[in-house]
């Protein structure tokens, strides 16, 4: 099965289908929730906890070409 992450709005990515979420150690991470927060401003990280409200999170409106967000950089 595909799995499809949505972007909302100045908001988290939402993830639709099944997934494993690991840690960087490679340790799975119960899935609490499938949206994902963006913002940065979560108590309860790597998920949404709705704090990109209270922050006035605003998100990019759409993906930008690697050279531009980031000259000179890799991606590793
Ligand atoms: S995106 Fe919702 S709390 Fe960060």
């Amino acid at each position: 099965m595909t799995v499809t992450i949505k972007i909302r709005d100045n908001g988290p990515y939402v993830v639709e289908g099944d997934f494993i979420l690991t840690d960087a150690s490679g340790n799975e991470v119960p899935i609490l929730k499938k949206a994902l927060c963006r913002c940065g401003g979560s108590t309860m990280k790597p998920f949404c906890d709705g704090t990109h409200s209270k922050i006035g999170f605003q998100g990019a409106n759409a993906a930008v070409a690697e050279s531009e967000s980031n000259p000179g950089s890799s991606t590793t």
